[in-house]
């Protein structure tokens, strides 16, 4: 079945995030998945839809500051986290260990894991795409092994927020390559759209996606739900 979640980023307090659960209504046929901050997780949760972290921590407890642990997300009844997002990688330091240690972590505690990859521009105008996507899924891998509650997010860092999207042979390759190494179902992610979903989901090795701006809204993530939907 082909996981469709929305990440929401630094978006939506409890107001907005109880507004869009209590109007979100995603088809049959798919599983969709809301990613909200920190602080709206329980209101979320308020609502029948399945909920992820965007983030979690390796220990259980301690002294970390600004962190949340596996056993605190379960406890409030989140399902899974997001863990190694480009934005975190880029702007808070997140490493292959890192996010190698959050990944097993959340799957050690019973946590359903999206772990994201993906190279920048320059890495893939240098001819540098494989190397980088091997060594970050290595990472994750030595880690966590293929487990079944882990899926992989391939997003090309230069399509995310940008309008730009990797074409559906490039999504395709990609895939592919990530499976190579780790043999878990994929998500795309990276300015996907209503417009651009069905043809991006159609693709083989292409197991759902990651959706950020576009996922704000519930008419945008309920059209690409349903792209999904006609394609299950
Ligand atoms: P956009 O869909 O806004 O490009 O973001 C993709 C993303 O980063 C999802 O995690």
């Amino acid at each position: 079945m082909m996981l469709i979640a929305g990440n929401w980023k630094m978006f939506k307090g409890p107001r907005e995030t109880r507004e869009f659960c209590a109007v979100f209504e995603p088809p049959g046929g798919i599983e969709a998945v809301l990613c909200p901050p920190f602080v709206s997780l329980t209101a979320a949760l308020e609502s029948e839809h399945t909920v992820f972290a965007q983030n979690v921590h390796w220990a259980d407890e301690g002294a970390f500051t600004g962190e949340i642990s596996a056993p605190m997300l379960r406890e409030v009844g989140v399902a899974g986290a997001i863990v190694g997002h480009s934005e975190r990688r880029q702007y808070f330091g997140e490493t292959d260990e890192t996010v190698a240690r959050r990944a097993a972590a959340a799957l050690g505690h019973g946590l359903r894991v999206i772990a994201c990859v993906g190279e920048s521009l320059e890495e893939r105008e240098s001819g540098q795409m494989e190397l980088v996507l091997r060594v970050q899924i290595e990472a994750i891998a030595e880690a966590t092994g293929p487990h079944d509650r882990l899926v992989i997010a391939y997003e090309p860092v230069w399509a995310i927020g940008t309008g730009l999207t990797a074409s559906a042979e490039q999504a395709r390759e990609a895939h592919a390559f990530v499976k190579s190494i780790l043999d878990v179902p994929v998500l795309y992610g990276g300015s996907l759209k209503p417009e651009n979903a069905g043809e991006l989901l159609d693709e083989d090795g292409v197991d759902g996606a990651l959706i950020g701006g576009a996922s704000l809204d519930v008419e945008s993530f309920t059209a690409i739900c349903q792209a999904a939907a006609s394609l299950s």
